[in-house]
């Protein structure tokens, strides 16, 4: 993989790599990939033709497989979750702000997803830096982030009285008496490279350590609001044999609910993560 094959989607996350076949890549091609990802958070690579088990081989010359506690395994595969929602449905899976497993002690470190069905149009994602968000902040405000840990949790999505599983996702769930908590730093250091991080999401982030809720939103909503801004943003248009792969730290994403009456269906493996500070 050269710098020629690559091709930045916006200024602060995602790039696209060109004229790679994932299924019979290089170790230096993997190497290349990881690195990629860790500085641009968003990874995307069009016309694979990946089966699930060479989605699941690309997976591991990545990292660990972490299989997901929620979503509908892929019948063949454990490894492989299903993000799905048919003609029928109204609720999708990840429509809103996000970042995947923050309620775990160790957040995994990334997901890959595969096209497997889209709509005729629509179905994008959004992708956001969680990197430029912090950079945009004073440095006073960001020394008192430094100083603040938050509380994230996953039993209001899916838990029994959880947003999803009272909606029309609710019947494919798995996972409903689960509990999860954990606390992390609103601010973090990215693994590898060291950069620092606004490390709260509007999906899993309830509260801060400490702080009630209602004093806990008014600090998080601003920062959800900052998280959110378009220019830290980039939008990823899926097409037949696409693959995306995404680094959780360092970025939210966003799937668009813009096509009522249509099936999409995305195979997702999420990779193991590192401890976090
Ligand atoms: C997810 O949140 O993992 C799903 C993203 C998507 O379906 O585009």
């Amino acid at each position: 993989m050269n710098q020629d094959q690559i091709r930045p989607m916006s200024r602060h996350v995602g790039s696209e790599v060109h004229g790679l076949r994932l299924a019979s890549a290089s170790d230096s091609d993997i190497a290349g990939i990881k690195h990629l990802l860790a500085e641009r958070g968003l990874v995307v690579f069009r016309d694979q033709d990946l089966s699930e088990e060479d989605h699941i081989a690309f997976a591991r010359r990545i990292g660990p497989i972490v299989v997901n506690n929620y979503f509908p395994a892929n019948g063949g595969h454990p490894e492989i979750a299903e993000v799905r929602k048919s003609e029928t449905q109204q609720v999708n899976i990840g429509g809103g702000w996000h970042t995947d497993h923050s309620y775990d002690q160790v957040p995994a470190m990334g997901s890959i997803l595969v096209a497997r069905e889209l709509p005729p149009s629509g179905g994008d994602t959004l992708f956001a830096s969680m990197a430029a968000a912090y950079d945009s902040l004073s440095d006073a405000f960001k020394a008192t982030l430094e100083t603040l840990r938050a509380v994230h949790t996953a039993d209001h999505i899916y838990g029994p009285d959880g947003f999803l599983s009272n909606s029309d996702q609710g019947a494919d769930l798995k996972g409903r008496d689960l509990k999860t908590r954990a606390v992390h730093p609103l601010v973090i250091r990215h693994p590898d490279t060291g950069q620092k991080l606004l490390y709260v999401n509007s999906g899993f982030t309830t509260h801060i350590e400490g702080w009630t809720r209602d004093e806990s939103l008014s600090l998080l909503n601003y920062l959800f609001s900052v998280g959110m801004r378009e220019e830290f943003q980039c939008r990823l248009q899926w097409a037949p044999g696409t693959v995306a792969m995404w680094d959780n730290r360092s970025t939210w994403h966003y799937a668009l609910n813009d096509y009522h009456g249509h099936r999409r269906l995305m195979h997702r493996i999420t990779i193991d993560g590192v401890p976090i500070h």
